[in-house]
């Protein structure tokens, strides 16, 4: 059954009505452009065919009440008396609705059922995804107007000011503008967004290492603070506005860790850039030698892979089909992306498996890998 009958069909069963809205918002695989968008520079993800759904109706008073399926949770507050709470799903809910608020919009309540099916903390953006689906209900509830980077920008700072994470924009906003087969070029100092076609008879497929990240969160702040001292040493607002040529000319004064950084963020805009070019020339091969420069850069100079997407790489590398491979997302554990031959996508998906079958007995965890198709930004369904 698929995520939006089984919300309608809990939702009427609670309710003894047919849901009036149902929402939709989706994760993310970012295919190159990593670590760059806190650094004001460009990414190019693609919005996938995983998401969070809710049925919904609204209330006459401020109360919001959400089923939550897939934690077996009731969310419910005032919205005129929110409190924050211990770490759960539901601070992702209020944190949403606080900044909504804080931006004027009006409010009612409105109750509903909600399911995804973005797997958690693999690095696809499960938190964007419930953010972007509380914000389109919200607004539907409330007979509001939509308006997608907006609404990134709220749920970023529902992660920033109320749930305590200092990502970037990069989820939020492909989340809200995400189009059916097609990846995105955002800009994320102006968060204009030029709307790409995906090389033609290819597939995107993630490689999910089953690895979780740990202590991800310091080691993403303090990459931050580095690019922050970086652009300091430049004396520009933010490292996008630093040329290779600029770096090169003056990197020896830097220390070496700090220059490290700042060459991954700096040369991977230009990948971006040049990745941009590879689509509107339909160059599947070139696009993919990008994403391999990406990984080097971000296992060398960024220092955010880990082992297992080291290893998840080379097995996507391995097989003649594979255009390219590269760590996704904030990287330390979560998945693997690689651009495949959609007629070899079959073959693609054994070649991984038996290439792990292979080192099974040295104890290597085998990834879930699946082909991803390039899915529609928050929506009313
Ligand atoms: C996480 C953050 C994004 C971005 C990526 C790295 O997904 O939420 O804002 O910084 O890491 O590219």
């Amino acid at each position: 059954m698929t995520l939006q009958q089984t919300v309608i069909d809990q939702f009427t069963a609670r309710y003894h009505s047919a849901p009036p809205l149902v929402v939709r918002a989706p994760g993310r695989v970012n295919l190159i452009g990593e670590h760059t968008d806190y650094n004001d520079g460009f990414v190019l993800p693609m919005a996938i065919d995983r998401a969070v759904v809710i049925a919904l109706r609204p209330r006459e008073d401020d109360l919001i009440r959400l089923h939550a399926l897939d934690f077996d949770a009731l969310i419910e507050f005032r919205i005129s008396a929110m409190r924050k709470g211990e770490p759960s799903p539901a601070e992702y809910v209020k944190g949403m609705i606080f900044a909504l608020q804080q931006r004027g919009l009006p409010l009612r309540g409105w109750e509903g059922v909600m399911q995804g099916d973005v797997p958690i903390g693999a690095g696809l953006s499960s938190s964007a995804a419930l953010e972007l689906a509380v914000a389109r209900a919200a607004v539907a509830a409330s007979g509001g107007v939509w308006d997608a980077p907006q609404m990134a920008l709220a749920a970023q700072q529902a992660e920033n000011q109320w749930v305590g994470v200092q990502c970037g924009i990069m989820d939020q906003m492909i989340s809200a503008v995400g189009q059916r087969g097609h990846a995105v070029l955002i800009d994320c100092r102006d968060l204009s967004t030029t709307v790409l076609p995906l090389p033609s008879e290819t597939v995107v497929v993630v490689l999910d290492t089953n690895t979780r990240r740990g202590l991800v969160d310091s080691a993403y702040n303090e990459r931050r603070a580095q690019c922050e001292a970086a652009a300091r040493f430049f004396g520009v607002k933010a490292l996008r506005d630093v040329t290779l040529a600029q770096f090169r000319a003056r990197e020896a004064e830097l220390d070496p860790v700090t220059a490290r950084r700042a060459r991954h963020v700096i040369s991977e805009n230009e990948r971006v850039l040049a990745a941009q070019a590879a689509l509107l020339a339909d160059d599947a091969a070139a696009f993919g030698r990008l994403m391999i420069a990406s990984h080097e850069s971000l296992r060398d100079d960024f220092a955010v892979s880990s082992e297992a997407l080291n290893r998840v790489v080379t097995c996507a590398l391995a097989h003649p089909a594979c255009y390219g491979a590269r760590m996704t997302g904030a990287g330390f554990g979560g998945c693997g992306v690689a651009l495949v031959q959609a007629s070899a996508a079959e073959e693609f998906l054994q070649h991984v498996a038996r290439w792990y079958q292979a080192r099974q007995s040295d104890g290597v965890i085998a990834p879930t890998a699946y082909v991803c198709h390039a899915s529609d930004g928050a929506a009313l369904l």
